[in-house]
């Protein structure tokens, strides 16, 4: 299937005098947008008072934008409940692990669990689906806006509590299943009734991880339900329009393969910038890239969520200008917004929305950017956005991704795992898997990242799975029957789904595909490596046992199994620097007969159908002759600007 790709904005008419709204509408048209969002945070206006709905100025909005020709996205409120409603149900409010109210003031003050408050999100979305629902205007709905966003997938809350133990006794079914589950005659944990299972918080040290990831499971198994009762209502009242939900970069606090099972389409909220500050990146990297971004973050987030919404996804929020919540907020190079566009695009967005139409002069998000300045004077993207609408057209881009014969497994279970149990201070199972995407983009692969599933892995050359949780075995059967070269990472298989280490020792299941066990591991501080040929394990290292079948592909410079083997599988007993990275990856993918190339530092390619593009993340023009070879471009040049895109039609391979 092929789709055309468009852009949209997101515009908060209730924010702005009605007076504005046409002209708004005209000038949106004119600079090529096709998508507005609105509507996600308007609860206090359409809904005033208890009961008393009033959607007419939502009507008039929804109209004049589709006057225009434009097709709304149309939020449901349920991200900001109005202080009436709060002070109806006060016990409604998430309480954080150390027991404190999320307090009215801000937004997403609700506790997932708290099903009163549940009822009235179905109430406020069937009335709005029930309004809007065959709107002609209407194309598609957001359901609440970034679930978890500001640490708040977990609630400690009395409703929590209760909906825990009932999930815990539907888990379980008796109370010494899950002792035994959890381990709970260490440190005389164990429970009689499952009324005496307590949340895992305010313990006096660390609680039992299984506990915790237990809970970890049932926060996300909250989110996700809660999320279908919103679907369910619109599907019902609403049909054929697309139903999303925007998710956020460097988030993996639920299962986002679970939720977006429910939807239409994934998106995602991206703001490079914003991103790079919070990242664990070097201050060196930062200042590098801090008016591009980091090269490999954005292209992670589209291919995740790719995944997330089994092949459909949109940018929903893209950033502009500056943001307000970085440490530090510089403005974009000029030209970094128009190649975060056409990334998206060549990763196989449907549609890249820009955040947010005006910038507003009040509130929180005063000193965020957008398209307009406060006064509605054009900002400095409104003509980048006019610019990239132009050349989309030209280019006549279309949706027509392939599956990568790169998979890069990525599993939402094994982040909550190793976040409870990180053993060394910076362990961080989000950025060991970025360190992979990295080091293949650098060879110029592109990746496709998958749930750990085995259909995920079918028409593979390579698999690569770091830090996967638990090795369940259909997933280690899948892996060796794809045929494809398989790279396990370190702590692979390390762990039961109980929290526990599997009786065989790790890498579990995955024994089976390199015989080799994990007999210690070790966490390193910042100043401390392990050479590994001419490179170096950081942060982590496993000492590794060879079973009969395997052998040492590469030997640590102390002497240790860095690299094990057997056939076509492998497996890395520590976190790789790039370098090691570099060489590992590219061993394995000429063994899979992919072709690699080097890209300079900075460069990135991204094939989408017959189409490759080329991304200039560094401060220097590149020759891509070499990339190109005796392609015709069909966007960009040789020498490739900062921030320059190229295009060029080639085989799929
Ligand atoms: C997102 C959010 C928006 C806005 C934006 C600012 O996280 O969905 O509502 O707050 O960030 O960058």
């Amino acid at each position: 299937m092929t789709t055309r790709q468009h852009l949209g904005v997101c515009y908060y008419p209730e924010q702005w005098p009605e007076s504005y709204w046409a002209q708004d509408a005209r000038r949106m048209r004119e600079i090529g947008l096709r998508y507005v969002r609105i509507g996600e945070f308007a609860w206090s206006r359409l809904e005033p008072r208890d009961g008393a709905c009033e959607f007419d100025w939502l009507r008039r909005a929804i109209d004049t934008l589709h006057a225009e020709g434009l097709r709304v996205v149309l939020g449901t409120p349920t991200a900001t409940p109005p202080k009436w409603l709060v002070d109806k149900m006060p016990d409604m409010l998430a309480l954080d692990s150390m027991g404190r109210p999320r307090n009215f003031g801000s937004r997403r003050h609700y506790c997932f669990s708290h099903e009163p408050y549940a009822r009235e999100c179905d109430r406020i979305v069937e009335a709005l689906a029930r309004a809007f629902g065959e709107h002609p205007g209407v194309a598609a709905w957001q359901t609440d806006n970034e679930y978890g966003c500001h640490d708040t997938v977990e609630s400690y809350s009395r409703a929590a509590l209760h909906a825990f133990r009932k999930w815990c006794a539907n888990k379980y079914g008796d109370i010494a299943a899950l002792n035994r589950a959890w381990g709970n005659v260490f440190w005389s944990m164990e429970l009689t009734r499952f009324d005496e299972v307590a949340l895992p918080n305010l313990t006096v040290t660390e609680a039992n991880p299984s506990h915790l990831l237990d809970f970890q499971r049932f926060s996300s198994d909250q989110v996700v339900a809660f999320n279908r009762r919103q679907v369910e209502i619109l599907r019902r009242l609403s049909p054929e329009r697309v139903v999303l939900h925007n998710f956020m970069g460097a988030f993996a606090s639920f299962d986002h393969y679970a939720l977006g099972r429910d939807l239409d389409a994934a998106s995602w909220d991206s703001y490079p910038l914003g991103f790079l500050e919070r990242s664990p990146r070097s201050e060196a990297f930062k200042t590098r890239y801090m008016r591009v971004g980091d090269p490999d973050f954005q292209a992670f987030h589209h291919d995740l969520y790719r995944a997330c919404g089994r092949g459909r996804w949109w940018v929903m929020e893209q950033q502009p200008g500056a943001v307000n919540w970085g440490a530090w907020n510089p403005v974009p190079a000029p030209g970094a917004v128009r190649m975060w566009s056409f990334e998206a695009f060549a990763h196989g967005a449907e549609t890249v929305s820009y955040f947010r139409w005006r910038q507003a002069p009040f509130a929180q998000e005063q000193m965020h950017e957008a398209l307009l300045l406060p006064n509605s004077e054009p900002n400095e993207a409104f003509h980048v956005v006019a610019q990239v609408a132009r050349e989309l057209q030209l280019l006549d881009a279309q949706v027509a991704i392939q599956r990568a014969r790169v998979a890069l497994l990525f599993d939402y279970e094994s982040a909550f795992a190793w976040a409870i149990e990180p053993q060394g201070r910076d362990f961080s199972y989000f950025e060991l898997v970025m360190s992979f995407y990295r080091g293949l983009r650098c060879l110029g692969l592109s990746v496709d990242i998958a749930p750990p599933e085995p259909a995920a892995l079918a028409g593979r050359s390579l698999i690569v799975a770091p830090g996967i949780f638990t090795a369940r075995r259909e997933l280690a059967d899948a892996m060796m029957q794809s045929g494809a070269v398989v790279l396990l990472g370190p702590r692979a298989g390390s762990k039961t789904p109980d929290f526990q280490i599997p009786s065989a020792l790790p890498p579990g299941e995955f024994r089976a595909l390199v015989d080799v066990a994990v007999r210690r591991v070790e966490s390193l501080r910042p100043t401390a490596t392990i050479g590994v040929a001419g490179a170096s394990f950081v942060g982590w290292r496993e000492f590794l046992s060879l079973g009969e079948k395997a052998e040492a592909a590469i030997r640590s410079d102390d002497g240790e199994v860095a690299l094990a083997r057997e056939g076509r599988s492998y497996y890395l007993a520590g976190q790789a620097d790039d370098a090691l990275l570099a060489t590992v990856l590219r061993r394995l993918a000429s063994e899979a007969g992919l072709e690699t190339i080097d890209l300079p530092e900075g460069v990135r390619i991204r094939d989408n159908g017959g189409m490759r593009f080329v991304f200039n993340y560094g401060r220097d023009a590149e020759d891509i002759s070499a990339i190109i070879g005796g392609a015709a471009l069909l966007m960009g040049e040789r020498l490739l600007e900062p921030c320059g895109v190229a295009a060029f039609a080639r085989e799929p391979q």
